[in-house]
């Protein structure tokens, strides 16, 4: 049955700050239960479509009349900072591409993201992981985990991917930091530019002398031919930076904090190791760091559940709703290491589907594992979690402190 938004069947601004770092806003369970799609007003009052099954979220994720074009009049921005965001940019990055523009770029990328590349990489990051853990021992305890583990771990592994050298892993690592957690808009904006700036110039280095990584090889098999100009070149590594910083970097600090808010299962973890992949994947369903990344615009009409999301309206599919729908995982809010999560969508779902999913699995698995095991006393240094300040709703899950002792 067809049934046109109107404005009567909306109730809720969407979307809300987590009060729990490691559960969904409280609205969240209300909206499943207005059934799998329902309507939310946003922060500048246009009405979007927010999808909250499982099976509706891929089956949308997949659908080609959705376009991720975040310049679409119709494409819904979450939040003021995002509109500025897409002014400042100069060109659409991958994940805002649509087929069949989408498929020839992310082609070019793939190589570095495979499963056997990424095998290839375990070595780098566990040495990555163990330099840091290393050096949190030295210095601690008690200690923030986010600046001196969770960020600094995932940009390093960034600067293999990309081929920074390791003379320059501190200044990358510095402003990196600074781009996803500064606090200062105007600081976020200097270090972007800086960013850039930099990138310019080791593509310019590359240029001259080729070297190993993925910067390398775009400049001497695409840009070379002219099928890329460095524009695109500088972009795509930042782009590849902001993708796989932030997000890895929630992950890493929101799993310490849910396995230490649930000992049961951390003492699983900690007496049978090889649950570490099915805790990893348990982990990227729960926490859903990324869950406001589906976000699209029709560009077609879509009958879709009896409902009729009409061409030009926005769509928005929250994994974390997706990840916690009872009828794709049993007693979805409870934390359970050993349940098969492999199917959750917090890596998305269809063409967008995370690039870096491979790589992000390894990273966490291994940055885990290094850090329960050189860590045996691992605890929290705070008494009461919601004490934690929450990052916005509009930006990747997460917090900027996480106290530990041990
Ligand atoms: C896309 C989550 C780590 C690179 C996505 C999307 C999600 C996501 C949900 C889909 C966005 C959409 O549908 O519009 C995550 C999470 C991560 C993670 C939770 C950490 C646990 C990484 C890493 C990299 C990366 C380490 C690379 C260094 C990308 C790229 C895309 C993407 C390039 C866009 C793909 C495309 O549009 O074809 N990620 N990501 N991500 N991610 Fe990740």
């Amino acid at each position: 049955m067809e049934k046109t938004v109107t404005e009567a069947d909306s109730t809720s601004t969407f979307p809300e700050a987590r009060t729990c770092p490691y559960q969904p806003p409280s609205t969240y369970r209300e909206f499943q239960q207005r059934g799998p799609l329902c309507r939310v007003e946003q922060y500048d009052g246009a009405m979007a479509w927010v999808v909250t099954r499982y099976d509706t979220a891929r089956r949308l994720l997949a659908d080609h009349r959705l376009s991720a074009d975040r310049t679409h009049p119709g494409f819904p921005l979450l939040s003021a900072r995002f509109e500025a965001v897409r002014e400042q940019q100069p060109r659409l990055p991958l994940v805002a591409m649509d087929p069949p523009e989408h498929g020839v770029y992310r082609r070019m990328v793939l190589k570095e993201f495979t499963v056997k590349r990424v095998r290839e990489l375990r070595p780098a990051l566990e040495r990555i992981a163990r330099r840091f853990a290393d050096d949190l021992v030295d210095a601690g305890p008690p200690a923030d985990l986010v600046p001196t583990f969770a960020l600094p771990v995932p940009s390093m592994v960034i600067c293999e991917v990309l081929g920074v050298p390791f003379d320059d892993h501190d200044f990358f690592r510095d402003v990196g930091q600074r781009m996803a957690e500064s606090a200062d808009p105007e600081d976020i904006a200097a270090a972007r530019g800086e960013m850039v700036e930099y990138l310019d110039g080791l593509v310019t280095a590359r240029q001259g002398e080729p070297g190993p990584g993925l910067i390398s090889r775009l400049v001497t098999e695409r840009l070379a031919r002219g099928e890329l100009d460095r524009e695109d070149v500088v972009a795509m590594a930042e782009f590849l930076l902001v993708a796989g910083h932030e997000t890895t970097a929630s992950m890493i600090s929101l799993s310490v904090l849910t396995l230490l808010e649930h000992p049961e299962q951390l003492a699983i973890l900690r007496s049978d190791p090889s649950a570490m992949p099915s805790a990893v994947e348990e982990l990227l369903r729960y926490l859903s760091v990324a869950d406001l990344a589906g976000v699209r615009v029709a560009v077609d009409d879509i009958e879709v559940d009896g409902r009729l999301i009409r061409a030009g309206d926005g769509v928005i599919v929250p994994n974390a709703l997706a990840n916690r729908d009872p009828h794709a995982f049993a007693d979805p809010d409870t934390f359970d290491i050993r349940r098969e999560a492999r199917h959750h969508v917090g890596f998305g779902f269809g063409v967008h589907q995370c690039l870096g999913q491979n790589l992000a699995r390894a990273e966490l698995e291994i940055a885990l594992s290094v850090l329960l095991e050189r860590l045996p006393t691992l605890s929290l240094a705070v008494d009461d979690v919601r004490e934690l300040p929450v990052r916005a709703a509009t930006t990747i899950q997460g917090i900027n402190k996480l106290p530990i002792t041990w």
